[in-house]
């Protein structure tokens, strides 16, 4: 679904993509979930939280920064339109006025993968000066899960204290740390096993998960 022309309610109405409940009344609200991209290194956690998360009975609603994009392409050769095509529905970073911006819209959780230092301090501090930012500010205020992947290293005492106050907040801070003891064999190994914590901690386990079972 393309948000490009937020302008336009007819055009939006016409465009988007019938959600689940819409198609059949009877059945369950499909658990909507917000990516957000932003332009710290990383980009490939983004993306493979994309892939992982698509499956029946999610709806995964994406926003990406400038510099998200700009770290996409670096780091992978994709391109805006290609995490776009990976999405349920898709937003402008500036739409502030689009449905996710509102409380009333129900949403399951949002996670932020990569988060830039930027990005967080701009949550912190409630600054809601774009659609990424004001999604995860509802997210906060209507108290559902906000995650975190917070890529920096090393870090600095405002970075610390910064993200102690939104832990106080309510969210959920979950830097991409490897771990080593499921052997990984190579780069993809280390990048799904953080994904499969984020996707346990947003209360959607990937079914294929790799679990610690000695
Ligand atoms: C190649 C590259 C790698 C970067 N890596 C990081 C990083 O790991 N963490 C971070 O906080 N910022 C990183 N930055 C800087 C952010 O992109 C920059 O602070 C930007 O303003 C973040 O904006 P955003 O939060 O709107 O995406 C990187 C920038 C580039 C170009």
């Amino acid at each position: 679904m393309n948000y490009s022309d937020p302008g336009s309610e007819e055009q939006e109405k016409a465009s988007r993509s019938v959600p689940n409940s819409e198609q059949t009344p009877n059945r369950a609200e499909p658990a909507r979930v917000i990516v957000g991209i932003t332009g710290a290194s990383g980009a490939i956690y983004g993306i493979r939280l994309l892939e992982r998360l698509r499956r029946p009975g999610v709806e995964i609603h994406l926003l990406v920064s400038r510099s998200g994009i700009r770290t996409v392409e670096m780091e992978t050769g994709l391109r805006l339109p290609d995490l776009r095509a990976m999405a349920d529905v898709h937003y402008p970073i500036h739409d502030v006025g689009a449905r996710i911006a509102s409380g009333s819209y129900p949403v399951h959780g949002m996670v932020i993968a990569p988060c830039s230092i930027r990005t967080m301090s701009a949550i912190a501090a409630g600054l809601s000066s774009n659609l990424l930012l004001r999604a995860a500010d509802v997210t906060l205020k209507e108290r559902r899960r906000l995650i975190l992947m917070i890529r920096e290293s090393p870090l600095h005492l405002g970075h610390l204290r910064t993200m102690v106050a939104l832990a106080e907040m309510g969210a959920i801070i979950a830097p991409p740390i490897p771990a080593f003891y499921h052997r990984p064999q190579n780069v993809m190994d280390l990048v799904d096993y953080s994904v499969e914590r984020v996707l346990d901690l947003l209360g959607l386990p990937a079914p294929d998960a790799r679990r610690w079972d000695p």
